[in-house]
């Protein structure tokens, strides 16, 4: 990229490891200058930068615990001060613990809204007031979008995980409302993938097993899901709508959530 003032640039949270890493990668290697997210895992972290600086340019990391209110407001100006632009937001980071209706707690709920609905909704706030100033310094086109990571259950309800279940139905409801409200400055677009990455809960084995279990025989891979997300941010005509990408896992029933079953 000649010009670096000219790059466009994406925050991904939670870009670290897992998900969030195969996204920022995927964004990278179509030419987005990635701004890298992470809580704890700051080395994880820092491997994603070097990646993303390999196939794009530039790269860097900015650590955040969403939990501080004011951290997260600060999140964009940091990276705007960076890297001179932000042009879109992936809110990937996310918290999922276990809990059900005999557990569950104003603790729990409130760390799963925290993290999981109200950092994203600060985040597409403060990426509109950069859509903003940008315009008013003189760049009328400034146009910017978000993409809200979702997860299938919603389609496909079950008793478990009740705070991360609420806190992404919550997600999907403000991925309504801020499409409206942030338009035409900022598209939103959400992302919802089926079982896609193993986790303590589920061994390899049963893992692939779980993946199977879906009208297409295969549930979502890391690459489709990253695909969706950078085309996503792509398409100027998108807004206020989800993508699937679960291998057609919400058209089924299943009783409880894939990692308990
Ligand atoms: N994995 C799947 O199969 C699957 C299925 C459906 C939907 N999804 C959705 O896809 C996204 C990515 O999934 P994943 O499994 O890769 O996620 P994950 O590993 O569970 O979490 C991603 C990152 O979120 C960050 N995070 C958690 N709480 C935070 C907080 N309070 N403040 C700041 N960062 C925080 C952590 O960063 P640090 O490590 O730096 O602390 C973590 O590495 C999530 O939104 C998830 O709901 C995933």
């Amino acid at each position: 990229m000649s010009n670096p003032a000219l790059q466009r640039t994406v925050l991904v949270t939670g870009a670290a490891r897992r998900l969030g890493r195969d996204i920022a990668q995927a964004l990278a290697r179509a030419g987005w200058r990635v701004a890298v997210h992470y809580r704890d895992s700051e080395q994880d972290a820092l491997e994603t930068v070097a990646a993303c600086t390999d196939l794009s340019g530039d790269s860097d990391s900015f650590q955040a615990d969403f939990n501080d209110e004011q951290a997260v407001r600060a999140l964009i100006s940091r990276v705007v001060q960076r890297f001179g632009r932000l042009d879109a937001v992936v809110n990937n980071a996310s918290l999922f613990e276990h809990d059900d209706a005999a557990s569950f707690g104003y603790q729990a709920m409130q760390a799963h809204l925290l993290s999981n609905t109200g950092a994203p909704i600060v985040l597409a706030q403060g990426l509109q007031e950069h859509m903003r100033a940008r315009i008013e310094a003189g760049e009328p086109d400034a146009r910017g979008a978000v993409v809200n990571l979702l997860d299938q259950k919603l389609w496909n309800q079950n008793p478990d995980f009740l705070s991360y279940t609420l806190s992404k139905a919550a997600l999907e409801a403000a991925g309504t409302m801020l499409a409206l409200a942030l338009a035409p400055l900022v598209r939103v677009v959400g992302v919802a993938p089926g079982l896609t990455l193993t986790s303590h809960l589920l061994s390899q084995e049963r893992f692939e097993a779980l993946h199977r279990l879906s009208p297409l025989g295969r549930s979502s891979s890391a690459a489709d899901v990253a695909s969706a997300v950078c085309f996503a941010l792509d398409n100027q005509s998108m807004t206020g709508t989800t993508l699937l990408v679960d291998g057609g896992q919400h058209l089924q029933r299943f009783e409880r959530d894939f990692s308990l079953m």
